[in-house]
């Protein structure tokens, strides 16, 4: 049976409390919980020697893991530098934010050749495999492969968003970036918009030719094509009815006496626009005094990528301005806005999901936005809550039945949370049903296979055509 090798930075961690990982981690463990795969990334670890460590296997959850840990500067150079403080920003469309060098460029590079000689070491010995690598930290790692000689298919998924040619252009090498990335058989983009911008990207910057959704790039064909990330929707209700019990969720729910709860789930990121989130919900309270001591909103936000900058200084701004907004409103026994940075399991997460009203999932841009779906899947359908959902998240493209917001539009969303508490029954109904049928349709686990289904094919046409 061939063998299914996945590749990514983050793997899950053991640590089931530790809520920060994304949707990278549960979407694709969900994918391989059906497969025979083995998933490959670094373990989290930072030591001197990194290239004397051989990758440490190990089961979890009935998948097999090969991980391996960086050195000091390479998590400095790869994680911090270039991955974050160049590509994410950039792919976010935050260019203000990019902060090239080209060391992190160098130290890029060199820990995607890294990543590259663990895989390779890792393919049986029949040498039946398949390899697929994930997002923009490892761009470069099935280029690396392909100077190994390795010639399984090979397929990249971008879980973030492409930006346009303006912004792309920007990005010092990007030519490189785009032959790089022409050493993979498929190529998976969360959304049409994501598609679109690359193969422009492509196109404007002459490197190879674009042909309908195909690259041709030196005599290689590469497909392209549109594969929205998904959960496990069953599973995902069976965590929520379970938190629902849990006696976590029956201290929150006594502890709001009564009053309906917002709630929002996002890494501490600036891509997820807490700030502005923050700052409509102030706006709803001075609108509305119906809501004053009555309504919650709870905002779970666990740390994430502490050594960048960018996001300690966010971090500063959030406790400001959630610490304004309890001064201003809040009351000898109600406060208004919890904000916390602890991570929760996803069971618990889902049972506080189940019992709020509204689902505030405002990202300023995302790739797609997996607390989206699982907040509909989490709803109990006889009394389901609102998704309040930004027009700049790729669940937007997809989630027919959520209430759309601009995310940089503080008024028009204090507006929209006002109009979601007060929605009725009957609406929030058929606004679930809805959303329902999109995300049972389109599940995890018809992401996985379809998109190893694709790259397979278009591996076997390589081969056909004696490339
Ligand atoms: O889903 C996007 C993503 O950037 C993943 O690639 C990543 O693993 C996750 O968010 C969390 O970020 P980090 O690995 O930097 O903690």
């Amino acid at each position: 049976m061939k063998q299914l090798i996945v590749v990514s930075n983050r793997v899950p961690s053991p640590d089931k409390d530790s809520g920060s990982q994304g949707g990278l981690a549960v979407g694709v463990m969900n994918a391989l919980s059906r497969t025979r795969g083995l998933w490959m990334g670094w373990n989290g670890q930072l030591v001197d020697d990194a290239e004397q460590h051989a990758p440490e296997s190990y089961e979890n959850e009935g998948v097999q893991f090969a991980t391996f840990p960086l050195t000091e500067q390479e998590h400095e150079l790869f994680y911090v530098g270039y991955s974050n403080e160049v590509l994410w920003p950039l792919f976010h469309y935050r260019s203000d934010m990019v902060e090239y060098s080209r060391e992190k460029d160098a130290g890029y590079q060199y820990v995607n050749e890294r990543f590259a000689r663990q895989v390779a070491g890792q393919i049986p010995e029949d040498g039946d495999a398949t390899i697929w690598v994930h997002d923009y930290q490892l761009l470069s790692t099935g280029h690396y492969l392909r100077t190994m000689n390795v010639e399984n298919p090979i397929g990249f998924f971008l879980h973030i968003p492409v930006p346009p040619w303006e912004v792309f252009r920007i990005l010092p090498h990007h030519e490189r970036m785009i032959e790089h990335l022409c050493a993979y058989d498929t190529i998976g983009f969360q959304t049409a918009t994501d598609l679109r911008h690359f193969l422009e990207n492509v196109e404007r910057s002459g490197v190879a030719i674009v042909e309908g959704n195909t690259v041709i790039y030196d005599h290689r064909r590469i497909n392209t094509g549109v594969f929205p990330i998904s959960i496990d929707v069953d599973t995902a209700r069976e965590m929520a009815e379970k938190g629902e019990q849990s006696s976590r969720s029956k201290r929150l729910k006594d502890s709001l006496q009564g009053g309906p709860l917002i709630i929002g789930v996002d890494r501490l990121d600036y891509s997820k626009g807490l700030y502005k989130r923050f700052q409509a919900f102030e706006q709803l309270l001075e609108n509305t005094h119906t809501r004053y001591g009555n309504v919650t909103y709870l905002q779970i936000a666990p740390l994430s990528r502490t050594g960048v900058e960018r996001y300690a200084s966010l971090r500063r701004e959030l406790e400001r301005v959630a610490g304004h907004v309890n001064g201003r409103f809040s009351t000898y026994d109600w406060m208004p806005l919890r904000y916390l940075n602890t991570g929760y399991d996803r069971e618990t997460l889902m049972g506080f999901m189940r019992q709020s009203r509204v689902g505030l999932v405002t990202p300023l841009r995302d790739g797609m936005n997996l607390v989206a779906k699982e907040y509909v899947a989490a709803q109990d359908p006889e009394d389901p809550g609102v998704l309040l959902l930004s027009n700049m998240a790729g669940a937007a493209e997809e989630l027919d039945g959520a209430m759309l917001c601009n995310p940089f539009d503080v008024e028009e969303m204090a507006d929209m949370l006002d109009a979601a508490l007060s929605m009725s029954l009957e609406e929030r109904k058929e606004r679930w049903q809805r959303l329902h049928r999109v995300i049972s349709t389109n599940d995890i686990h018809r992401w996985g296979e379809s998109f190893v289904t694709a790259l397979d094919q278009s591996a076997a046409a390589r081969h056909a055509d004696g490339q």
